[in-house]
């Protein structure tokens, strides 16, 4: 099997052939853990972590974007993180506007496509406006798909999906025998896109925590120490590599 070697410039110029022949993973998934420690650990109040982990954002999309993956999921907010202290919170919710102010341009050059998932609804005007804006500007963009998961539960978005089904029972359109499991994925914010083929967990947690769960049932699961601001694209190639050696079976042998 062929290990590519950073760096990918070439890499997407012949996508589709490259990404067969060397195992590049489509979708990988990353729960960017580990920002409130990186901070504590120099003295700094949280939010400078949360600062860093946005940088570090830039970094790994753009490491993403060369290594030929279409799409790579970010946990940026949970359903579960508004229990953090108001001014946590607050300072999170401005992270997208800062990132896209300061990395849109970079990112359009990059030819990479902005998308979310989770319930923006609920998420400050300005928030949710320049999310819609950076949208709306890359949406013909054929690179990397940048999916930010924001004010996202895995829990709440299968409910949401089980309910938009009910619905169409309902309505007649099918019937309760028709529903597959295909029924419930074309039902998730996911719906566009495949499962996960890797999911990555910084900062040495090892668990889900209401992360893609319908979506992860066969993706392969990388761990580590690292905390997310130190993550860089050297480790996040060591992760790919990783994973190009894995044997997935999907259940058979
Ligand atoms: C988890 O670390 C991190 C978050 C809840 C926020 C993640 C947000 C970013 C990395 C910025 C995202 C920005 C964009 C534009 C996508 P933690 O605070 O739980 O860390 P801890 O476990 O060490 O306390």
């Amino acid at each position: 099997m062929h290990l590519f070697k950073l760096p990918f410039k070439k890499i997407r110029e012949k996508e589709q052939l490259l990404s067969a022949e060397i195992n590049v993973p489509e979708h990988v998934a990353i729960i960017m853990d580990g920002n409130g420690r990186w901070a504590q650990k120099r003295g700094l109040p949280r939010i400078a972590g949360h600062r860093e982990g946005m940088d570090n954002v830039k970094r790994v999309v753009k490491a993403a974007n060369h290594m030929g993956i279409h799409i790579l999921t970010l946990y940026a907010f949970s359903t579960e993180n508004w229990k953090r202290p108001t001014s946590e919170v607050e300072y999170i919710m401005k992270l997208p506007i800062d990132f896209l102010q300061h990395y849109l341009p970079e990112l359009i050059e990059e030819n990479v496509r902005i998308e979310t998932i989770g319930e923006i609804e609920r998420l400050p005007k300005n928030t949710r406006a320049a999310i819609l804006r950076a949208k709306d500007q890359t949406a013909n963009n054929t690179g990397l798909i940048l999916n930010i998961a924001i004010n996202y539960g895995s829990r709440g978005e299968m409910l949401h999906s089980i309910k938009e089904i009910y619905q169409e029972v309902q309505e007649g359109k099918y019937s309760i025998n028709d529903i597959t499991e295909e029924t419930l994925s074309k039902h998730l914010y996911t719906k566009n896109y495949q499962d996960p083929d890797l999911l990555i967990r910084t900062s040495g947690e090892v668990r889900l925590s209401n992360f893609l769960l319908w979506q992860s049932a066969y993706s392969e699961l990388w761990f580590t120490e690292t905390l997310w601001p130190d993550f860089g694209p050297e480790e996040f190639g060591k992760a790919i590599q990783d994973f190009q050696q894995r044997k997935r079976r999907f259940g058979g042998i």
